[in-house]
């Protein structure tokens, strides 16, 4: 293995690389990553010119557009992602969290998900098809989908809203049927493609954030619900921490966080209340807001 390794950043570099990308997105690279890391970096050295690791961190650091950060940011993150993925949460949401949250508000007052990571969309249209197919109250309120990610392609991808067989074949076929449209173009392994309907591409406001920087993060207020699944697995601990806090501060009083089924709230946090509805377990900020 001599080759790749030292080709490779020496582990000082390493080391250099991995705490600026944790300092800058929140992602945590131990040396168990450092091939996929190593390959990435050497890339876009090689496609921006630099001379080696060094300057092309200072390309990063000072560059005013955040162009090739940018670059780097999109093929560091882990986009895999499908409709109904996890679907109990969902459930929960449609069968319990949501009618404990509207109880007692006025029809036509507001009520605002998150979908923090939504990758290539996959997350927040499921929320749509959940809420027009299940929840009955649906039209009681005005519901607003909020979507993000650090990755500015897969965020691209969303709003187009083209999807393979692999990316569907959680979702029920008389659903299929009713929110997607065949699209032109097969998709790269040659198998066909859809793309959601008009009515809930508009439905959901995608945008850029990292929920590790603060000042992105702070636009998010009043949130009833946020999801965000499988992105914290590829944080540190204290990463984690500060995101559970940054939730607490975007979330409303009495409102709830959906994690992935293999990330814990009490590993993270006291801030929330583990709440265990028949579907899922969700982690709510309480309705005082939480003393400290
Ligand atoms: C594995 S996908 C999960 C998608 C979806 N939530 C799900 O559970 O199917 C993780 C997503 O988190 C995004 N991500 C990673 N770090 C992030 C950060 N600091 N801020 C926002 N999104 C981030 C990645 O770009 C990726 O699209």
């Amino acid at each position: 293995m001599t080759g790749a390794e030292s080709e490779g950043l020496s582990a000082e570099d390493y080391a250099t690389l991995c705490d600026f990308l944790r300092e800058r997105t929140g992602l945590s690279f131990t040396e168990a990553k450092r091939y996929f890391v190593d390959r990435r970096v050497a890339s876009r050295i090689q496609a921006v010119g630099a001379a080696g690791l060094r300057a092309y961190l200072n390309l990063l650091r000072f560059q005013a557009s955040g162009e090739e950060l940018q670059r780097l940011v999109n093929l560091m993150t882990v986009n895999e992602t499908y409709f109904f993925r996890e679907k109990y949460q969902f459930d929960c949401l449609v069968n319990s969290a949501l009618d404990e949250l509207v109880r007692g508000r006025p029809k036509g007052s507001r009520l605002r998900i998150w979908s923090a990571g939504c990758a290539t969309g996959e997350e927040p249209y499921s929320i749509a098809i959940m809420l027009l197919e299940h929840w009955k109250r649906v039209d009681d309120y005005e519901i607003e989908l909020l979507a993000s990610d650090i990755d500015s392609a897969v965020l691209d991808r969303a709003r187009e809203g083209v999807y393979d067989e692999r990316a569907l074949q959680g979702l029920p076929a008389h659903l299929r049927a009713k929110y997607f449209q065949p699209w032109r173009g097969a998709a790269e392994g040659g198998g066909p493609r859809w793309r959601i309907v008009e009515e809930l591409r508009e439905s959901v406001e995608f945008s850029l954030v990292n929920i590790a920087d603060p000042q992105q993060a702070r636009a998010f207020r009043g949130i009833d619900v946020i999801f965000c699944r499988n992105l914290l697995i590829y944080f540190d601990d204290l990463g984690r921490r500060e995101a559970a806090g940054m939730f607490h501060d975007a979330l409303a009083p009495g409102g709830f966080v959906c994690l992935g089924h293999s990330e814990s709230m009490s590993r993270m946090s006291s801030l929330f209340v583990p709440r265990r509805f028949p579907d899922a377990i969700l982690y709510q900020k309480p309705a005082d807001g939480g003393a400290q």
